[in-house]
């Protein structure tokens, strides 16, 4: 509506998001910035709720889950807090939408963490945070994209004193630099691409050669007896090989039928299908090497020990 539209054109330039203090609560999860260089400068900045706001407020007129506008700068981290009303929750809401009208749509966020209270005792909440739901004696309410009416409503009918809010907060996304090697050692250069990535993506993205990407030699694994093609990334194939020579940290590990079939076919440890690599997990920032088709190499030393 005009409210929203005014808050657009206030839009203050884009600021970073103030990282939530450590949660002292037991079931605090594992902040998502961990290491990452983007927060770090972040730390001093206030979170101007507009900027969070501009990144949800689509899915929210649209009745979506709440999901970044743009996803490859921010990411969701969504936990659960159980927090006492005892005396108030202590959290201050402001409305950044509304639709005005009987959808109850809207986007509400936390304007302030009143200091003493028993939110800001659980040490788990921040300023742009947004609660999705809150759980009383095992019933649940959705929040996620309600206007503050409908949101203090909720709140204001429960009746227990101990409740359980999920809390979905905007979090920027840390950056990961791969250096990448050709399978005889030629250095190829470094980019750099925010954490979730999927490594064969990013090839594909800078246009590296599919002679690159997948061993045309290398026996399929979904078709035992080929070779000379690839199961465009789907996770089957096992062509798309890489060695990680730094940072396999800081890749997601390996599905089930990955490291099954890596097993199966002897693969080293440091080796990973590129299809299926996802980069910079857990929102950790860092630099990862990678060798492109490490089997060929491997299968010459191998030769060359066999004599063949
Ligand atoms: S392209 Fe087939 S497993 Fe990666």
């Amino acid at each position: 509506g005009r409210m929203w539209a005014m808050l657009v054109l206030l839009l203050h330039p884009a600021q970073g998001l103030v990282p939530a203090r450590r949660g002292l609560h037991s079931r605090a999860p594992a902040p998502l910035w961990a290491g990452s260089k983007a927060s770090a400068t972040a730390v001093q900045a206030p979170v101007a709720l507009e900027d969070v706001a501009v990144q949800w407020v689509a899915c929210a007129e649209s009745g979506a889950p709440l999901t970044a506008k743009n996803a490859s700068a921010f990411l969701e981290q969504v936990f659960d807090v159980e927090v006492s009303r005892d005396g108030g929750l202590g959290l201050v809401l402001d409305e950044l939408y509304a639709a005005n009208d009987q959808s109850e749509k809207g986007l509400v966020l936390v304007e302030e963490v009143v200091k003493g209270s028993n939110a800001a005792r659980t040490g788990m909440f921040a300023r742009g945070d947004t609660l999705t739901s809150v759980t009383e004696n095992t019933v649940t309410y959705n929040l996620e994209g309600k206007d503050w009416q409908t949101t203090v409503d909720v709140l204001g009918s429960l009746s227990s004193d101990s409740i359980t809010l999920s809390v979905k907060r905007l979090v920027p996304r840390a950056r990961v630099q791969v250096s990448v090697t050709a399978a005889d050692g030629t250095d190829l250069g470094t980019f750099s691409c925010p954490a979730g990535s999927n490594l064969r993506r990013e090839f594909l993205r800078r246009r590296l050669p599919a002679s690159e990407i997948y061993d045309s030699q290398t026996m399929r694994f979904d078709s035992i007896g080929n070779a000379g093609s690839n199961c465009g990334g789907e996770g089957t194939c096992g062509t798309c090989i890489v060695a990680f020579t730094q940072g396999l940290d800081l890749v997601a590990p390996p599905s089930r039928v990955e490291s099954k079939a890596l097993q199966k076919q002897n693969r080293p440890a440091r080796w990973r299908w590129s299809c299926r690599a996802i980069l910079g997990v857990d929102n950790q920032a860092g630099d990862i090497m990678v060798q492109l088709k490490p089997q060929v190499q491997f299968e010459e030393e191998q030769n060359k020990i066999t004599g063949t």
